[in-house]
């Protein structure tokens, strides 16, 4: 399974000749930052480089759960700026829901945590939200699911909620991967995907975050790995078969939905 050539007609053409039937695809912040929320890591616009309001010790305590449980309130204070509800999912969400419209998207890993693959449609079993989500919320300590009613009121309210249960009290937080957390075992369930996918893409992520960042290794040797992203990262490249779209990823998809034949029904998607 070669490709015919590295770059974007490549790619399309091994789409369109039918190759590419189990597409296996990693997202990260960078396939948001077009619906308004800021991606992690990017110099100026990135979230770590703008919670000096928060007075962290460092950024990423934000999401440390250690951290967090001697002071949640900086993650409460951003969560009401992340929470869902006020986003709109992207074009390059939409080419998501296209891929798995035409049969062809075996697995969807978000890092994303905005829940906006969900909203452009993609059904909740195709996703492995990697790093959680805002749609769940449980007691750190005794682990108790939390009403969503009274999390959404606590976010709006910038409270700090806490576990209902008699005797416990613990914090309450959404269900988001903290630093020092284990991933969902769905994430570990579904690995041996990789290894099946005829087609990977990775969008819009820094891939600096294990062990996320690792998934693009099992992706077989032979098969090709396409990167849409602003820059050039995690090694891919580095494979005879990989291919770099670097630029802007609403650009990236849409470009390659024309190669494929596919803008009009893509566009279509977005604004529906
Ligand atoms: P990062 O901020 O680390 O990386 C975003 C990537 O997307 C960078 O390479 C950007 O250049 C690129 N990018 C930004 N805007 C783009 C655009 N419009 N088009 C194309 N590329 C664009 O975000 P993640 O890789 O998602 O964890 O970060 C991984 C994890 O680190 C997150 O899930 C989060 C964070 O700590 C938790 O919150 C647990």
């Amino acid at each position: 399974q070669k490709l015919s050539s590295r770059n974007l007609e490549g790619v399309a053409k091994y789409i369109k000749d039918g190759k590419a039937r189990k597409i296996v695809v990693m997202t990260g912040a960078g396939i948001s930052t077009s619906a308004g929320i800021p991606d992690f890591r990017s110099s100026d616009t990135g979230l770590y480089a703008n919670l000096a309001r928060l007075n962290l010790p460092y950024a990423e305590a934000v999401f440390d759960i250690s951290y967090f449980r001697n002071n949640p309130h900086p993650f409460y204070t951003l969560a009401h700026e992340l929470y869902p509800g006020r986003y709109r999912p992207t074009i390059s969400h939409s080419f998501l829901k296209l891929l798995h419209q035409k049969g062809l998207l075996l697995k969807l890993f978000t890092q994303n945590i905005d829940c906006l693959e969900r909203e452009a449609g993609v059904p909740e079993d195709i996703i492995v939200e990697a790093h959680g989500s805002f749609a769940k919320q449980s007691c750190i300590d005794c682990k108790t699911p939390y009403p969503h009613d009274l999390m959404q009121k606590a976010i709006h309210e910038k409270q700090v909620p806490h576990c209902q249960q008699e005797n416990c009290k613990g914090l309450v937080k959404p269900d988001i991967v903290f630093f020092g957390e284990a991933l969902p075992s769905d994430f570990f369930d579904n690995r041996y995907l990789l290894s099946q996918a005829d087609l990977c893409i990775i969008m819009g992520t820094s891939l600096s975050v294990h062990p996320f960042a690792s998934l693009p290794q099992f992706v077989g040797e032979s098969v090709p790995r396409v990167l849409i992203n602003l820059e050039q990262v995690g090694g891919i490249g580095s494979r005879t078969d990989d291919v770099l779209l670097l630029g802007d990823c609403d650009e990236g998809v849409r470009k390659l939905a024309k190669a494929c034949g596919w803008l009009e029904e893509l566009e279509a998607l977005w604004v529906t």
